[in-house]
């Protein structure tokens, strides 16, 4: 009798951790409150009181980040963000990707203000195993501190591709049978940071910050996580099951409409790509440069 009614309930706690495991994609609540966590200066971080927005304020005293409570392992982040406006030389804003490893996986967007109606440069980067030196920089063809646009990663075992509004403005391929690194075993968490990168972010930082300008504020809204989450297996989120949507054929590379716009961006908004910077690299280019983008 004993050992009838334990198998019953071995069987229900067997159930109910396939249950769990196999809907490890998560669309997130939209509540800044409860997916993320201040990790820099909470005096410095305001929250909408429906938790659907929130800014981030950078001055003298101190700049100002939150994280995300999960990790993923693949999938999709849109972040609306509207930038600091006016006089924002010297600040760095990040939405970013990182695994927080010694031999860190990492995929970064980062928005360098500038002097009042000058443009902001916006700079991704890649790291994999801990190697990056993989930045390339973009105009926006919009003010991005007039209204929200919408920053996205989407992230599988084929691609990353970095979106503005929908349209690709980057991709890194997965070629691992190439010997290139690629993301593909590290869960990330998702990080927001805005700091003082006058030493390096404006006019190679010769554009100080004006701290009279300030205080400088970033703000975010309406953001969605439709991803793995990280329960310490990375099998899970890699499989060919419906449910991770992120793994499919046509998210593999970019579609037809897709490469008309990257096209368009690459040829009139892309200012700096480490693939063209043969002085850099003494004409010895990483080897993903000499690899297909999609
Ligand atoms: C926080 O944001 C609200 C609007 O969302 C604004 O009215 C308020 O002044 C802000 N507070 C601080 C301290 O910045
Ligand atoms: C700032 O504006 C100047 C002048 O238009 C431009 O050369 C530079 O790329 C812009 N961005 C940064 C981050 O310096
Ligand atoms: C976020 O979404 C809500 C509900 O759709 C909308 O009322 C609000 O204006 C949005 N906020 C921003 C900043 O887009």
């Amino acid at each position: 009798m004993n050992s009838f009614f334990n198998s019953i309930f071995l069987l229900g706690i067997f159930l109910f951790h396939s249950l769990e495991t196999s809907f490890g994609s998560v669309v997130s609540t939209g509540d800044f409150n409860k997916d993320f966590f201040v990790t820099w200066s909470p005096t410095h971080v305001n929250t909408s009181a429906d938790g659907r927005s929130r800014s981030l304020k950078l001055d003298q005293e101190s700049g100002s980040g939150f994280a995300s409570n999960d990790m993923f392992l693949f999938g999709q982040i849109d972040m609306p963000i509207k930038l600091v406006p006016g006089h924002s030389a010297g600040t760095v804003l990040a939405f970013y990707l990182t695994s927080d490893q010694p031999n860190r996986d990492e995929i970064d967007f980062e928005f360098l203000g500038n002097v009042s109606d000058q443009p902001y440069i916006l700079q991704t980067n890649v790291f994999a195993d801990g190697f990056d030196d993989r930045e390339e920089r973009i105009y926006l063809w919009f003010d991005p501190t007039k209204d929200f646009h919408t920053y996205s990663i989407l992230w599988n075992l084929h691609q990353i591709v970095f979106m503005v509004d929908s349209i690709p403005i980057r991709t890194y391929r997965n070629h691992a049978d190439k010997g290139v690194a690629y993301p593909r075993w590290q869960p990330m968490s998702i990080k927001m940071s805005l700091w003082d990168g006058s030493s390096w972010a404006t006019n190679g930082g010769k554009d100080k910050i004006d701290w009279s300008k300030g205080p400088f504020i970033a703000s975010f809204a309406n953001y969605t996580i439709d991803a793995c989450v990280w329960k310490g297996n990375a099998r899970f989120c890699r499989a060919d099951s419906s449910s991770n949507w992120w793994n499919k054929e046509e998210l593999s590379s970019l579609t037809w409409k897709q490469r008309r716009w990257f096209k368009w961006v690459r040829r009139y908004h892309l200012i700096y790509d480490y693939c063209q910077d043969n002085k850099r690299f003494q004409n010895n280019l990483p080897k993903e440069c000499y690899l297909s983008k999609y």
